[in-house]
């Protein structure tokens, strides 16, 4: 577009078909001079106007060089729009983001995704497919590996630290990027926990609980959102327009972009709502933009425009003039997101080769990831203060995984090197004063048809020839050899992420068996999981004397790892899911509803729970509590206070007051947590929802109050019987404040707050 030119003057000159063509979106695969199929269909596309977007680019030279085509080759030379999967960082790959979330550092969140967008901007990528915000609280379903948790709460906070992070004061600049927050909506709520199945959701906590993250996001500025694949309350969501037109864009007022998911129009069809016309209409109609890699749009939208569409089999009728206007409405919203990341401005001024040399990977970056490996892990035992290693400790490093780098980016880490990664035994020997030698012990899968799946992407697997027995009797003789045993054991990366939903949540069997090996070795046992879902521990937690959730921590993940081993740096993390005790208690998360025969913890046989669970394990709480993580240090919170004591309908809000204190011997941080409940409602409520948390570093013996506001919104919920009726409401009378370091051990207060 000219200088001087608006949107307006642009669109007037557009043919009906170049303006469908703004709305079609495709995978770059390689650039334009390889000369594959894939590109000479791009480059045809671009001469005829019927392409607006790309992703998947992959460097800046084809960026560049698509740019330069689209710019030249096409009649009003509208730039295309790059965009690309930046999950957790782009070339210097951060924690997982269920990791991310469970650091409850939201600076530091934001600090991660401000790199991801200045390496990915330098390399022309204008818009990135993150934050994935869908709240996950079945561990079988494999993108909860991409997810901010269970929690609604620190989600939506997870939520607006990434768009923050992502597009920074001004969308235009260098180092900014357009967050995409996905994948509208639920998810993460799919049956069974089987990627892309359909979930069934009563109105309140559909966008009470699942689309709050959104609700966060947008607020917070996010310039687009993704659809998702599944269908919700039984309309797929790629053509929900209550959803999508109705809640997204009028409830919420979301004025951005809506992008369909991969082929997800297309899927359309296969959900059984119509043939290829009918899925396009529907799409467009609900709200959704563009059209991602099915070309649906493209191949259906001119003659529905022409003609409208009757379909009395599936309850449709649109007539042309319907279709020529959202046409044009999303056609506008692509003009107008170009504009906005500053592309009508200069259609290049974001691809810079040496920009993107000097960005890539860069010690600042690296730093930061280091710092956020170590924030993001879990420390769920520590007995007898087994960790940090002694100085001097001669130790066994044993597992595949530990000696790995292929696994250790985790999912979605498409534009990582993990040739760039830093394996734990690398780490720990640049750490750890004292011997470190390493052992394989066991293959990470012993099922040839799991590791073939698994190394889908490539190979992650690598099973070694010999004979289990001999793997784990060298492991046995080096630990029987050393003063301790730290053993690295979990998933490979591609157990978790996109359709990798498992049924059995437990660490792959080889790896047990090595555990039970080395636990009779006498020698203390440190286990550290690698792994993208919260996983069954509740043996391992048993047999190892300190255990560690160290997910995938990405580039410097296993730096990251040994500074915690070593006490360079302190876990920081704090569970952002409920780990479960059984596979057979998910789905799971820390609030779930009251109920007329609630469990009690005491024996009585009709009460909600299991059967064949231990008394001690709550059966809504799992094993290790969302929320819960050990540091090096420890701290006491005093019980809250509340004032006003007494709040009538006149306060606003409350100032809940706690001490927390540093009763251990060395300076350390904890994370106060704050939760409601409402105990006497107009309907059942969550037995418990967190309303606020903060972090806090203290030294040894120091104390400090930590104050919290709570708004009489905070205590509103959502009651109505469809979307389009939900009402937030508030009632007056008793609510119970809680604070704790976990949502188990809680000191609670009670107060009345009168209407
Ligand atoms: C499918 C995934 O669901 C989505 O998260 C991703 O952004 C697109 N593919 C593009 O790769």
């Amino acid at each position: 577009m000219a200088q001087g030119t608006s949107i307006d003057d642009l669109m007037a000159r557009m043919t009906l078909a170049e303006k469908i063509g703004q709305l079609n979106l495709l995978s770059a695969g390689e650039g334009p001079e390889t000369g594959s199929p894939r590109s000479r269909d791009i480059r045809a596309r671009l001469a005829e106007g019927r392409l607006g977007a790309l992703f998947g680019t992959k460097s800046v030279r084809s960026v560049r060089a698509w740019q330069e085509l689209a710019v030249a080759g096409s009649r009003h030379g509208i730039p295309l729009l790059f965009a690309e999967d930046v999950i957790h960082g782009h070339r210097t790959i951060f924690p997982l983001p269920i990791a991310l979330a469970s650091s409850w550092d939201m600076a530091l969140v934001e600090a991660t995704a401000r790199v991801a967008a200045a390496e990915a901007a330098a390399e022309g990528i204008r818009q990135v497919y993150a934050p994935m915000v869908d709240i996950a609280r079945d561990a079988r379903w494999g993108r909860i590996a991409e997810s901010p948790g269970e929690d609604p709460f620190l989600a939506a906070r997870y939520a607006e630290a990434m768009v923050r992070g992502l597009q920074g004061a001004d969308l235009r600049a260098p180092d900014a990027v357009a967050a995409c927050l996905k994948h509208f909506v639920a998810y993460g709520a799919a049956a069974g926990g089987r990627d892309y199945d359909n979930a069934s959701l009563a109105p309140a906590e559909l966008i009470g609980v699942y689309a709050e993250p959104f609700r966060a996001g947008v607020a917070a500025g996010a310039a687009s959102v993704m659809a998702a694949f599944n269908a919700v309350n039984g309309q797929p969501m790629h053509a929900h327009r209550k959803l999508i037109d109705g809640w997204l864009r009028g409830t919420c007022g979301f004025e951005g972009l809506v992008v369909a998911d991969y082929t997800g129009i297309h899927e359309l069809m296969a959900h059984g709502i119509g043939d290829r016309e009918t899925v396009a209409a529907l799409a467009l109609v609900a709200g959704v933009d563009i059209d991602m890699m099915g070309e649906d749009y493209l191949a259906c939208l001119d003659r529905i425009a022409a003609e409208g569409l009757v379909r009395p089999d599936v309850g449709i009728e649109i007539d042309p003039a319907q279709v020529v206007e959202a046409i044009d409405r999303s056609c506008r919203r692509v003009l107008e997101m170009k504009e906005r990341v500053g592309l009508f401005d200069d259609p290049f001024r974001y691809c810079d080769e040496a920009r993107a040399a000097r960005l890539t990977l860069a010690p600042a970056h690296r730093d930061l990831a280091r710092r956020a490996a170590a924030a993001c892990c879990v420390l769920l035992k520590n007995a007898g203060g087994v960790l940090p290693l002694a100085p001097g400790a001669r130790v066994a490093l044993i597992g595949r995984l530990a000696d790995d780098r292929a696994n250790m980016l985790g999912t979605w880490a498409v534009s990582g090197d993990p040739a760039e990664a830093a394996t734990i035994l690398e780490g720990l020997r640049e750490t750890h004063d004292g011997e470190v030698r390493h052992a394989v012990g066991a293959n990470l899968v012993d099922d040839p048809e799991i590791a073939a799946r698994l190394d889908v992407f490539g190979p992650i697997v690598r099973l070694d020839p010999r004979q289990e027995r001999e793997m784990t009797a060298e492991a046995l003789a080096l630990a029987t050899d050393s003063d301790v045993v730290v053993l690295v054991a979990g998933e490979a990366k591609e157990h978790s992420g996109e359709s990798a939903s498992r049924t059995e949540l437990d660490i792959p069997a080889p790896q047990r068996r090595l555990l039970e090996a080395l636990a009779g070795a006498g020698k203390p046992v440190v286990l550290v999981v690698l792994a993208g879902r919260p996983l069954v521990l509740a043996r391992e937690a048993g047999l190892a004397d300190a255990l560690v959730l160290g997910w995938f921590g990405g580039t410097e993940g296993g730096r990251g790892l040994a500074d915690v081993l070593t006490g360079r740096a302190e876990p920081g993390g704090r569970l952002a899911v409920s780990l479960p005790a059984r596979t057979g208690q998910v789905p799971l998360h820390h609030g779930a509803e009251t109920t007329g025969r609630p469990w009690t913890g005491r024996f009585e046989k009709f009460r909600t729970g299991y059967l064949d669970l231990p008394d001690d394990v709550p059966p809504a709480g799992g094993l290790y509590p969302f929320g819960f993580g050990l540091g090096y240090t420890d701290f006491e919170l005093d019980a809250p206070r509340v004032t006003p004591t007494r709040p009538t309908g006149g306060d606003r809000y409350v100032t809940v007051t706690v001490a927390v204190r540093n009763t251990g011997a060395q300076r350390g941080a904890t994370v106060v947590q704050l939760y409601v409940t409402d105990p006497v409602a107009r309907c059942v409520r969550p037995s418990r929802e967190l309303k606020g948390f903060e972090r806090v570093t203290l030294d040894p013996g120091e104390a400090r109050e930590v104050a919290f506001t709570l708004g009489r919104e905070d205590l509103a919920y959502l009651v109505g019987e469809t979307i389009g009726t939900l009402e937030r409401v508030w009632d007056p009378g008793t609510f119970v404040i809680h604070v704790g370091l976990n949502a188990r051990d809680l000191r609670s207060v009670e107060i009345a707050w009168t209407p």
